[in-house]
């Protein structure tokens, strides 16, 4: 007989696990709201570093207290040397997010002072974090292909300055706005994976870089943050138009995933991959055309026929990697500039687990043996 009367709900769906007003979505209806504003108003209206104030502090900063933010942000761009040496010992073929992981820990070590009841220290640690990640994740690029870190600069926004030091080349104006509205696309979603796990980390009193870092590691994996690299493969194994309907009905066959598609909460497109649709349109227009979006929206087409009964429409993923793509960021950056912009997310939700703390202790139902004998190990061999 069952221990606990609990019904157990695998991946804990539909079962509330935190009060929170950081943000809004309504699945059926395909509406995303961060702080009660709708996601297209952001993305039309706002940038990333005031969309990650109104998330972290729950509403609009003034034009003094925006600027006052970008500068700080601007000002704590750099990371220290130590970090940068210790960076240089990560094997270069390693995964970029286990990096950002290590990176983002290691900050914890050099900012070890920890206050968590002081609203100066939160406010210094949301600049460092959002201001240190883009820093890493770029340099981690450059050393694993044996460069120096391409130094942060003062006169290029927060997106714009990220691919310089990427690239080491200043990008063009819409290049620059295009990926910032990425980044505010991807900057919070409710209590997903990693906002979970950064949920239970900060419900211990840790400090926030233990946060960020346990948030990471969970958006790392092929079922969150790690689709919009699976995406990309799998648009370069379908490979043309025509191969679209054989794959798509192989993997159904198959009982296999189409990554990209499907949502535990959008049973309807998800509203950021309309709009990543169109800033993709856009940056073609601008800078050619990419010869997999044809295969992408055959795509589309053939999963909405074979699957859309089941509610299974594309994600936020789906078109994000062809904008990266065409933007000439290598794939297994896709995940880690997912991390830049969810931290503002994950910083937003820390920020509230503070204020109402109380340490996540869920319960779990029991369907092990009791009373077993010990067995001594001799007699263990003949197994
Ligand atoms: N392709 C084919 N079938 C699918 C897909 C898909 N992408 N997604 C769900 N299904 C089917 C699944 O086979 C199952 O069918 P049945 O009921 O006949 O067994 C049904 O839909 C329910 O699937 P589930 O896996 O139980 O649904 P879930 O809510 O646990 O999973 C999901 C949600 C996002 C993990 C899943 O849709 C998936 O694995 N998608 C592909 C990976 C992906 O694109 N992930 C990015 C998600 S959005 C960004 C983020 O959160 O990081």
């Amino acid at each position: 007989m069952a221990e606990s009367a609990c019904e157990y709900k695998p991946g804990l769906e539909g079962i509330p696990a935190a009060q929170s007003s950081v943000s809004y979505v309504d699945g059926g209806k395909g509406v995303l709201e961060y702080r009660g504003i709708n996601i297209e108003e952001l993305a039309k209206n706002s940038t990333f570093l005031e969309t990650a104030y109104l998330l972290i502090w729950g509403e609009l900063p003034t034009t003094q207290e925006l600027a006052k933010f970008e500068a700080d942000i601007i000002e704590h761009r750099w990371i220290k040397y130590h970090i940068r040496d210790m960076m240089k010992c990560f094997p270069e073929g390693g995964h970029p997010m286990d990096a950002l992981q290590a990176s983002a820990a290691a900050l914890g070590l050099f900012y070890s002072r920890r206050a968590l009841d002081d609203p100066q220290y939160i406010y210094q640690a949301v600049v460092r974090i959002l201001a240190k990640i883009p820093t890493m994740v770029a340099a981690f690029h450059q050393l694993r292909n044996g460069n120096d870190p391409v130094k942060p600069v003062g006169d290029l926004g927060y997106a714009g300055n990220f691919l310089y030091m990427l690239t080491e080349k200043k990008p063009e104006p819409l290049v620059a706005r295009i990926f910032d509205v990425c980044l505010t696309l991807h900057a919070e979603h409710t209590i997903n994976a990693s906002t979970f796990a950064a949920l239970v980390t900060a419900s211990t009193l840790t400090d926030p870089y233990a946060v960020i870092a346990s948030a990471v590691g969970t958006l790392a994996g092929p079922l969150h943050g790690g689709a919009n690299e699976e995406v990309l493969a799998m648009l370069k194994e379908i490979n043309s138009v025509e191969n679209v309907r054989p794959f798509v009905e192989e993997r159904i066959a198959k009982k296999e995933k189409i990554m990209g598609f499907g949502h535990r909460v959008y049973k309807v497109k998800d509203p950021r991959a309309t709009i990543l649709q169109s800033l993709a349109e856009r940056l073609f227009d601008l800078i050619g055309f990419d010869n997999y979006y044809e295969i992408a929206l055959e795509l589309e087409k053939v999963v909405g026929e074979k699957l859309g009964h089941k509610g299974i429409y594309a994600n936020v993923d789906f078109y994000s990697g062809l904008v990266y793509r065409r933007l000439g960021i290598p794939t297994d950056l896709f995940t880690p500039m997912f991390a830049i912009a969810r931290v503002a997310g994950w910083l937003a939700h820390w920020k509230e687990q503070l204020s109402i703390n109380r340490i996540y202790r869920p319960t779990q139902v029991y369907v092990g043996n009791h009373n077993i004998q010990y067995v001594a190990i001799q007699e263990r061999n003949g197994r």
